[in-house]
């Protein structure tokens, strides 16, 4: 069965441009990131590599450790890193995993046979420090994803996580956030001491609690 929103992130161990790792020892207690990438030397998952780069220090600021797969081997990602540097201006700074024998890609059903027999979807998973996952995001291999969205997101699943609120459409850091409906009254008033509005009795709304 495919994996889903509260399973624990399949451990696997795998060859990476950083070394050998073995993923839940890799993770430690941060919260993590790992995305797929079709093939190597492809023009999108060439921009996005450059992209995750250049947000690596956002990432880093939420505790959260990101690392890329693409079937190709580590020989192959190593020599792609030149023409991301080159062409994006940001080098790699986190590390890609190589899997020629698409183990991790199974592991995490990154390949869609009606999309492609052979290479990976573009996969997206957000992973807790409980290493239980979080968010999970597939786009096809012809769309660069949103890397600023999947910040959005971390933020979010972090807030979330720690007050007992949910986010808005649209929602952003600093933006007002919903107030769990499981609360009563009272109970907001004491979780939420910068208050809270009330557009209907389900739909209360409040500051960011964290700013
Ligand atoms: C790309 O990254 O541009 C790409 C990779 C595989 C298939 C199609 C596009």
């Amino acid at each position: 069965m495919a994996l889903q929103l509260g399973d624990v992130a399949p451990d696997f161990t795998a060859p990476t441009t950083e070394g050998e790792i073995s993923f839940h020892s890799w993770l430690g207690d941060s919260w993590g990131i790992l995305f797929s990438h079709p093939k190597d030397f492809t023009p999108v998952c060439t921009t996005e590599l450059g992209e995750v780069a250049r947000l690596k220090p956002e990432f880093d600021k939420r505790n959260t450790k990101v690392i890329g797969l693409s079937v190709d081997s580590v020989e192959d990602h190593k020599r792609w890193a030149d023409d991301i540097a080159d062409t994006q201006g940001h080098a790699l700074n986190f590390p890609l995993i190589g899997d020629p024998q698409r183990k991790v890609a199974k592991l995490y059903d990154m390949i869609h046979p009606n999309a492609s027999d052979t290479l990976t979807v573009r996969s997206v998973f957000i992973i807790g420090p409980d290493k239980k996952i979080k968010l999970i995001i597939t786009y096809p291999a012809s769309v660069g994803r949103n890397f600023a969205e999947i910040l959005r997101a971390l933020d979010a699943l972090q807030l979330t996580a720690q007050y007992p609120v949910s986010t808005p459409v649209n929602w952003k850091e600093g933006d007002e956030v919903i107030v769990s409906p499981a609360l009563s009254d009272e109970e907001a008033k004491e979780k939420f001491p910068k208050g809270f509005r009330t557009l209907r009795p389900y739909l209360r709304l409040t500051p960011q609690p964290n700013k």
